[in-house]
């Protein structure tokens, strides 16, 4: 049975096999987690981004999807990259940010990653209220990792709250 934890802390610190990256469509990088693993991790994540959007991501990565990377200098193996769906007051997105989970734990599956760190996807940038962001990544990653006969992929998954707000959230979610 996975075991899911919360922690408050660096995602680009952390001992596991594969860390998420919040990144953008562009996976050529950007400011918090997206600006931290690429700012750690140097100069080859980049370039395995760049090699991705010529050839199987032209148009960029779609929201919603995940795609591998070596994690260059990170203590992490690979880097997952998803890209999650902006906030909108008009339109509910949840079943997009639903999937960066689940398709990262499906990379993540294909990789033979037993370890895997999240971030709060979407909820800084992309201004998702953290309380429902909270309510559904861990919903999906529960669905995705304690469900009949799905116990047996993952050892632990972590998601790394960088503030005590967002860690208050994940635990009233918990
Ligand atoms: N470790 C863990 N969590 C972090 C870190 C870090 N080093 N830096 C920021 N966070 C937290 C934020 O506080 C927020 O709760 O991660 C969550 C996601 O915030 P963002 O990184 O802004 O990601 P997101 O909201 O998904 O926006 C993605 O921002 O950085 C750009 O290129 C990225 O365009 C994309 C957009």
């Amino acid at each position: 049975m996975a075991t899911i934890r919360l922690l408050r802390g660096d995602i680009t610190e952390q001992s596991v096999d594969a860390v998420v990256n919040a990144a953008n469509s562009s996976l050529l990088g950007g400011g918090g987690v997206d600006g931290a693993i690429h700012r750690r991790g140097g100069p080859e994540i980049l370039a395995e981004c760049r090699a991705l959007r010529a050839s199987r991501y032209r148009e960029g990565l779609p929201t919603g999807r995940a795609v591998a990377t070596t994690a260059g200098r990170l203590p992490a193996r690979w880097v997952i990259h998803t890209v999650g769906p902006v906030w909108s007051p008009a339109e509910d997105r949840s079943g997009q940010l639903a999937s960066c989970y689940r398709e990262s734990l499906r990379v993540a599956r294909e990789l033979g990653a037993r370890t895997v760190a999240f971030p709060a996807v979407s909820t800084g940038a992309y201004g998702w209220p953290l309380d429902d962001g909270a309510r559904i990544a861990l919903r999906t990653v529960r669905e995705e990792t304690q469900g009949p006969g799905k116990d047996e992929a993952f050892e632990e998954i972590r998601f790394v709250l960088f503030d005590q707000r967002a860690h208050d959230a994940f635990s009233a979610a918990l």
